[in-house]
């Protein structure tokens, strides 16, 4: 790999890839990917925290990863696969495990919610979940992680466990920034319940768009979306459905948000609801023409994630080896150099 600076991220196949899970993460990994040496992972590990049908799941995968080439990555330049094909992520993080405290894990609010939301199924997994995530990042040695505003926390504590390893045992990980959009599209917000973010396990499919949506149900998810009673296009404390249209519509745009209240100066809801869905129709439209081509060509598809894997666990091995001589393993003299 040419000497840039590491990204690392990924999706859980979970639900679909929502337009929050686009704007927030995935946009941004297209418009990085240039820049940077980078590693797009379809994190099926973390999936199974919830309960999943296999086949199912095994669909959804190869789906997902479908999705990411067709919103833009590039999947030959940078290494795009699936979580469970390189088992250095699971190894890794049995032993952050280890340097992980209980205190630390009870305070995340991903684990809160969603241990309320599946109470009867409050499994290991869900609670370590988030370190997990940091053995997904410091595998590679990752300088910059993408993400949407909401695993902020997570990458928190994936700073603070590379920190208190490398103060026991020496420089091992680099210590990643999280890179998160200063604009609204960090935080999608539910187009039904605008003080909530836009989540792909919502039971309202009313609340989401998938980013393979039809321009049909884009256009009636927008129209149905819930705002105030008020009547002007501005961007105002409070006013969250409102202000989540214009954070849509500005993503999706490329425009300000004072360019788009100055737009929409002296129109109504009605039209700007019309402009918004209209402007996500054309943006995603590409996306779901690549899909449907991509989708037809399982051998590409293939390969791209065989190779890799296989590249990814070139890389994850050398951080796992140097972890393993710093605890204190006897090397596995097995594995070629
Ligand atoms: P996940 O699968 O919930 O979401 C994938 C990405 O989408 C972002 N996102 C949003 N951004 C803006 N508005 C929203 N409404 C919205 N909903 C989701 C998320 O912030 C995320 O960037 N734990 C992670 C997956 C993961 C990961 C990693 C990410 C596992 N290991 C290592 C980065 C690096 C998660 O559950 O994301």
């Amino acid at each position: 790999m040419e000497d840039k600076k590491v990204i690392f991220s990924g999706v859980q196949p979970t639900g679909c890839i929502t337009l929050g899970n686009y704007l927030g993460a995935l946009k941004n990994w297209v418009e990085l990917q240039n820049d940077y040496n980078c590693l797009f992972s379809v994190v099926d590990l973390h999936s199974i925290t919830v309960r999943q049908d296999p086949v199912q799941l095994r669909k959804r995968c190869v789906d997902f990863l479908i999705q990411y080439l067709a919103c833009g990555i590039d999947g030959e330049s940078n290494i795009v696969y699936f979580q469970s094909h390189v088992p250095q992520h699971a190894e890794l993080s049995w032993i952050l495990n280890c340097y992980t405290y209980l205190g630390e894990l009870s305070r995340m609010t991903q684990f809160k919610d969603k241990s309320a939301k599946h109470e009867n199924n409050i499994n290991a997994g869900l609670f370590t979940y988030p370190v997990l995530m940091a053995s997904d990042i410091l595998l590679y040695q990752t300088d910059l992680v993408p993400v949407g505003h909401d695993q902020l926390q997570h990458l928190e504590l994936t700073r603070d466990i590379a920190i208190r390893f490398n103060h026991i045992y020496g420089d091992t990980f680099k210590v990643p920034e999280p890179y998160v959009v200063k604009s609204g599209a960090k935080r999608i917000m539910s187009l039904q319940n605008p003080t909530s973010k836009m989540s792909k396990s919502d039971p309202n499919e009313n609340g989401y768009i998938s980013i393979l949506d039809t321009p049909d149900a884009i256009l009636r998810k927008i129209k149905r979306a819930v705002t105030d009673s008020g009547s002007t296009i501005k961007f105002e404390e409070g006013r969250d459905g409102i202000n989540n249209l214009i954070s849509i519509y500005s993503a999706v745009t490329d425009k300000s948000v004072s360019e788009v209240e100055a737009e929409f100066d002296s129109k109504g809801y009605g039209d700007f609801k019309l402009a918004v869905a209209e402007a996500v129709i054309e943006h995603l439209r590409p996306v779901r023409e690549r899909y449907e081509d991509l989708k037809k060509n399982k051998d590409y598809i293939e390969k791209i994630y065989s190779e890799g894997a296989q590249r990814a666990a070139y890389i994850a091995q050398k951080t796992l080896s140097k972890v393993h001589r710093r605890i204190g393993y006897v090397d596995r003299k097995y594995i070629k150099k």
